[in-house]
């Protein structure tokens, strides 16, 4: 897809007048959108009865958005079932795993295992695609919105019994992978093997459940793939296909194999919503969404709903303080988005969403948050092609796997653990330290980057730990945490000591290991320094590393707690804790300082700064954005070209509350011309 920047708006015609229709498209033109986005829930239009398609309404409110330039965005609908549909087939929606039905009357209801859902699905998307493949307005194609939801139905497991028999050789294989001797659960029989719904007593195996776990996303993968394939075969090469993910909050799809068969990653940013404990969600974390949402392609990305007022379906979330909805697209073209659509055009007076607010009022007038962002679309639009042309470059790797997601979900270990916390615990320490951090699977390029963290890299197997040792043998700088190495890919934990195959890169063993009560934790020296190990105390033996910590309280004060093997050009950090921030922050300090990683700038930030860089043709643009409600002042240390302004700020640049600027640094030449890199 050639680089350019969209900048757009989610419309539903369907929920207005057509004689509104013109009057909306101006007031979109007027904030300089350039892209919509529609149709994804209007199923029960499109296909008012098993088979009758009635384009006429879709048609024509492409017309008018087209007519004034708007490039369009078609979502297939399948999201929302018609109530024909499910009349007709009522078992096709998701069982709980209380093992209930869901009651239609919702949305994200269907089974992705139901072969009847899925072809209905797929033949409304090939009929809308075959319909618009030729129109010179639609330029990309959203797939069903926002997958997720557990499904144990008995198309699930029907399914679920296929993929075992596809991956495993024999019953035997699996009883033997699984240990299903344990609880006497040796199947006789593929038929007998359940879904992980709630049982009686504890839990469900973990070879099981794991594997259940995987299954699911690849009905998910499946289920999108069908559609992707009715799309293709009729649709220009030109026209790009996506989903909108959930960012790296979402737990439950392996987001990177839902990525791999798409044309670009789309995801919907929330940042404020009441569903969360902290209602404003803190910079670092909406930053991790967005890294982690490049990382699954390591390609820019758009964002497909941004948020553009306060949340609410039954309740009404906090409303974004003025210039923050500015400040979070800019945010996020900062980590790498390429389109920003907002979420939504206008509140709707009705349904399930009544509370969830538009750019424009429910009554259909602008809002402040509408002049808002149509100050940014003017500020935006002649630096589109620049930043388009631009991608985010990192100097860590941080690993972020789902398989060992879904295993730390099945069996945490310690039950205040969480793996998505923990990593984003050092993803945190990365931003806090003004630098950013490429989020990548573990089967990603990462082999370049001079550091790469992999926490709690629980399961690993030969093949991953001979890509370790030679990535660190090369001059690579790793760093592992509690539990990594401890599971196969069965989910079994291994019969050697921890950290299992990882040991020989580590030189270390863990001789015990004490999971910590809730508000216990340990203190650990560092040198001069003290931080907290939490949750997790691996009492470590090195064998031929390195001690470069120790606990200090508790029966095993003076054993290790982090040690650090150096081998051929790199060396290894294996940390027995998950720790407090400043434990976080002193291992990332030593990792950089063992790999030797600059800066990412001389520009020094105030605290609730954030700095950001995207790479081109054309050098270096660095976002600086300021997440406080109060003026932030920020030491250039050397003239930078501001973008929007096309000024040049020798020493001191101001911004204001909420404020963003897009520098490059100027570089003096031999002729003492002034340019920019
Ligand atoms: C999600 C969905 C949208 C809408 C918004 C706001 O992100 O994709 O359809 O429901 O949330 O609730």
């Amino acid at each position: 897809m050639r680089s350019r920047l969209f900048w757009g708006v989610d419309y539903y015609p369907e929920h207005w007048p057509e004689a509104r229709w013109p009057h909306d498209a101006d007031a979109m033109v007027a904030a300089h959108f350039n892209v919509v986005r529609l149709a994804e829930f209007a199923w029960s239009l499109l296909e008012p009865t098993d088979g009758h398609f009635d384009f006429g309404w879709l048609d024509r409110a492409i017309d008018v958005l087209a007519e004034r330039g708007l490039q369009i965005v078609v979502g297939t609908p399948s999201a929302s079932i018609p109530p024909w549909l499910f009349a007709a087939h009522p078992d096709m929606v998701i069982v709980d795993a209380d093992g209930i039905r869901r009651t239609y009357g919702s949305r994200r209801d269907g089974s992705p295992a139901s072969p009847v859902y899925r072809d209905y699905a797929a033949r409304i998307a090939r009929k809308m695609a075959a319909h618009y493949a030729d129109h010179p307005a639609v330029i990309g194609w959203q797939i069903d919105n926002e997958f997720g939801d557990r499904d144990y139905s008995s198309h699930a497991q029907a399914g679920f019994h296929e993929w075992l028999k596809a991956r495993y050789p024999s019953l035997d294989a699996l009883n033997q992978a699984w240990g299903t001797r344990f609880w006497s659960h040796v199947y006789t029989d593929w038929a007998q093997i359940p879904v992980p719904r709630q049982t009686t007593h504890a839990r469900h195996n973990p070879g099981l459940h794991l594997d259940y776990d995987r299954y699911l996303s690849d009905c998910y993968v499946a289920f999108q793939q069908a559609q992707i394939d009715a799309i293709r075969e009729v649709v220009p090469q030109t026209h790009f296909i996506t989903h909108n993910l959930m960012g790296f909050t979402y737990a439950d799809i392996d987001y990177f194999d839902l990525a791999a068969p798409l044309d670009v990653v789309s995801w919907d940013n929330y940042p404020s919503a009441f569903w969360r404990e902290n209602p404003f969600a803190v910079p670092a974390d909406v930053a991790l969404n967005h890294a982690a949402m490049w990382g699954l392609k390591q390609s820019n990305f758009w964002v497909m709903e941004q948020q553009s007022g306060p949340s609410g379906w039954h309740i009404v979330g906090p409303m974004p303080r003025p210039g923050q909805v500015a400040l979070w697209a800019w945010q996020a073209i900062a980590h790498g988005a390429n389109g920003i659509v907002f979420f939504r055009w206008r509140t709707n007076p009705r349904g399930a969403e009544q509370n969830w607010h538009g750019i424009l009022h429910a009554d259909g007038t602008r809002t402040r948050r509408y002049q808002e962002i149509q100050k940014m679309g003017e500020a935006l639009t002649p630096l589109m092609d620049q930043i388009a042309a631009t991608e985010p470059f990192h100097d860590i790797a941080l690993i972020h796997d789902y398989d060992i997601r879904f295993s730390f979900q099945i069996h945490p270990d310690n039950p205040l653990f969480s793996y998505e916390q923990h990593v984003a615990d050092y993803f945190h320490a990365i931003h806090d330290d003004g630098r950013t951090a490429a989020v990548l699977s573990v089967e990603a390029d990462w082999d370049d980057y001079p550091l790469v963290l992999a926490p709690a890299l629980r399961i690993v197997d030969e093949a991953l730990v001979r890509r370790l040792t030679a990535y660190v043998e090369a001059g690579g700088i790793l760093v592992l945490t509690m539990r990594s190495g401890s599971r196969d890919r069965t989910n079994a934990l291994v019969e050697t000591p921890f950290p299992g195959l990882l040991a020989d890169l580590c030189g270390v063993t863990v001789r015990e290991s004490d999971s910590l009560a809730k508000n216990d934790r340990k203190r650990v020296r560092f040198g001069e320094n003290e931080a907290y190990a939490t949750m997790w105390c691996d009492v470590i033996d090195p064998t031929t590393a390195d001690v470069i910590a120790t606990y200090a309280e508790d029966f095993y004060t003076d054993e290790a707690a982090v040690s650090l093997q150096r081998r051929r050009k790199g060396a290894v950090v294996y940390v027995g804790t998950a720790g407090d921030a400043m434990l976080v922050q002193q291992i990332l300090a030593k990792a950089i300082e063992l790999a030797q990683i600059p800066l990412m700038s001389d520009i020094q930030i105030p605290d609730g700064v954030e700095m950001t860089r995207r790479r081109g043709d054309n050098g270096v643009l660095i976002f600086v954005l300021n997440h406080n409600a109060t003026e932030a002042v920020i030491t250039l240390n050397h003239p930078h070209h501001e973008q929007m302004t096309n000024a040049v700020i020798d020493e001191v640049l101001l911004l204001p509350p909420y404020g963003v600027a897009v520098l490059q640094k100027v570089i003096e030449t031999a002729t003492h011309n002034l340019r920019t890199t």
